[in-house]
């Protein structure tokens, strides 16, 4: 079902469940900005805090920093975003619509057009007499860069001076504070620092729902190496033999498939220079394993020499097999020293840092692991989206760490006071634990398939045996399998079986 089913039925499920509502929507709405509703501002929390938990909770080697979202325009010269982080935009001569010139290659084409010039991009429209999509009617306007970072005025007086942009990476700002962290917390080479937060791209053409908007959520981590020390990751051994889907870039330019190679085998040929490029990856890849995604439905992928940002020497993503195509959830890119040496070269700070094993003041080498959170979000709701013929409606079969709710809490009937008194007792005491969620209204049968819906992986139900036993029904949301528990053991079953340390059956006594 999942391959079938299309981003404009996930964007309108994502609404009619209150996930997701295209921000402003009274007004017309923008394009590319979004609010989340109450279940989808659940699951992103779930989300980011499941990854700031594995990635910086749970390491001694990884702190975490939140900066600023304005922050002083020199940072955006320094890294190279001010000169660089532009797209190519054509412009129709007779609706003057603008458009970003890839994407209409690639829609139009279809032909790969990530890397072209303007000059390029012209010789190809006019050879192939490409027509507006939009008017049908008209040719384009020769090609433009187009800078993506959106900017403001910082303070009441508007001049040049007083210019400033919303940030498009969380990256620099860590780049910026490395010398302070690194003291305040008493990091050694190697380590990293974690952000999480807000970036904002002014895209030419925002599309394909929260895959490609103008406001956005980045989750990234600065990995610090020694300069001549980067190729050597000590846990390498236990991952360079991990077999993986990969489309080099030799098979994109030769038009080839991806085949199965050994990430050892990729540091080996030398597509990844240093085995912390490849430790990441594989870090990140089985955090989505890890959450629910298939992985035949991930890959790797490397980027063509002309893809890359100004920033990286070499930069692998990881593709999600979108029924819209294989696309980038993830990023990782080999940054070298670049970022803090441009910081250094333009604030004329000592940006270096002290090595205590070589005794050294240096600019540490940066390995990126970076991804969208809005692209993370989109591949979890993809992957646990399912049409459910027999029941006749959706089931979100999200990952109970995500879903978010954790149960939901049922009274048999309405009309008795001592059974919707007792139920919210056991209500009471779930909530203190979980997300929890409570529903009275209609038959049971329709409260499961509502819950079912909205991804909850267990509903418990209270019925006129529970007033003399003291125990309740929790039903399974994938097996619509149901247990018997005694109340006095909930919270502790249900918290195994949400960290999925016991399978349902062993929760309780099966009775269906
Ligand atoms: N820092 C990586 C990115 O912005 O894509």
């Amino acid at each position: 079902m999942r391959d079938t089913v299309s981003i404009d039925e996930i964007s309108s499920f994502c609404k009619r469940k209150g996930f997701v509502y295209p921000s402003g929507e009274v007004y017309g709405s923008l394009a590319g900005f979004w609010d989340y509703g109450h279940l989808g501002v659940e699951l992103k929390n779930n989300i980011k805090q499941h990854w700031w938990k594995q990635f910086v909770h749970m390491r001694d080697d990884v702190v975490g920093i939140d900066g600023a979202i304005i922050t002083h325009p020199k940072v955006w010269v320094g890294s190279g975003h001010a000169d660089h982080f532009e797209d190519i935009l054509v412009e129709c001569n007779s609706c003057h619509i603008r458009l970003r010139a890839d994407h209409l290659i690639e829609d139009t084409l279809h032909i790969p057009a990530d890397s072209l010039s303007a000059k390029k991009i012209d010789e190809i429209l006019s050879k192939h007499k490409v027509k507006c999509p939009s008017c049908q009617k008209g040719t384009f306007q020769p090609a433009m860069r187009f800078n993506l970072m959106f900017s403001t005025q910082v303070g009441p007086v508007t001049h040049q001076s007083s210019k400033a942009f919303l940030r498009p990476e969380t990256a620099q700002l860590i780049f910026t504070d490395l010398r302070l962290v690194q003291d305040n917390a008493r990091q050694k080479l190697p380590f990293g620092i974690a952000q999480a937060g807000k970036v904002f791209r002014n895209e030419i053409s925002p599309r394909d729902f929260l895959f490609r908007s103008r406001e956005f959520e980045i989750m990234e981590i600065e990995y610090f190496l020694h300069p001549k020390h980067f190729k050597k990751c000590p846990f390498f051994s236990s991952i360079k033999d991990r077999a993986i889907s990969v489309l080099s870039a030799e098979a994109q330019q030769k038009n080839k498939k991806q085949k199965i190679t050994k990430i050892g085998e990729l540091v080996r040929q030398g597509s990844l220079k240093s085995e912390w490029h490849a430790y990441w990856l594989i870090q990140m890849y089985d955090w989505f394993l890890s959450l629910g995604v298939s992985e035949k439905h991930l890959r790797l992928r490397e980027h063509l020499p002309d893809e890359r940002a100004h920033y990286s020497s070499a930069c692998f993503d990881i593709d999600y097999a979108f029924p819209f195509g294989w696309k980038e959830i993830h990023g990782c890119a080999d940054r070298t020293t670049f970022d803090v040496e441009q910081h250094q070269i333009l604030s004329k700070k000592d940006l270096r840092i002290f090595d205590e094993e070589t005794k050294e003041k240096v600019i540490p080498y940066v390995i990126e692991p970076s991804q969208g959170f809005e692209r993370a979000f989109l591949a979890f709701i993809f992957e646990a989206y399912n049409y459910d013929k027999k029941r006749g409606y959706v089931v979100l079969h999200l990952h109970p760490s995500l879903a978010p709710y954790k149960a939901g809490i049922f009274p048999l009937v309405q009309n008795n006071d001592k059974l919707v008194l007792y139920a919210r007792e056991v209500y009471v005491r779930l909530k203190d634990r979980f997300v929890c969620f409570w529903d009275q209204g209609g038959s049971v049968g329709r409260r499961y398939a509502r819950a079912d819906e909205q991804g909850v992986p267990f509903c418990i139900t209270v019925d006129f045996d529970s007033l003399k036993d003291k125990s309740v029904t929790i039903r399974d949301r994938d097996s619509t399998k149901q247990i018997r528990i005694p109340v006095s053991e909930l919270v502790e079953v249900l918290e195994n079986l949400l960290a999925q340390k016991i399978s349902f059956k062993e929760g309780g006594k099966l009775i269906n």
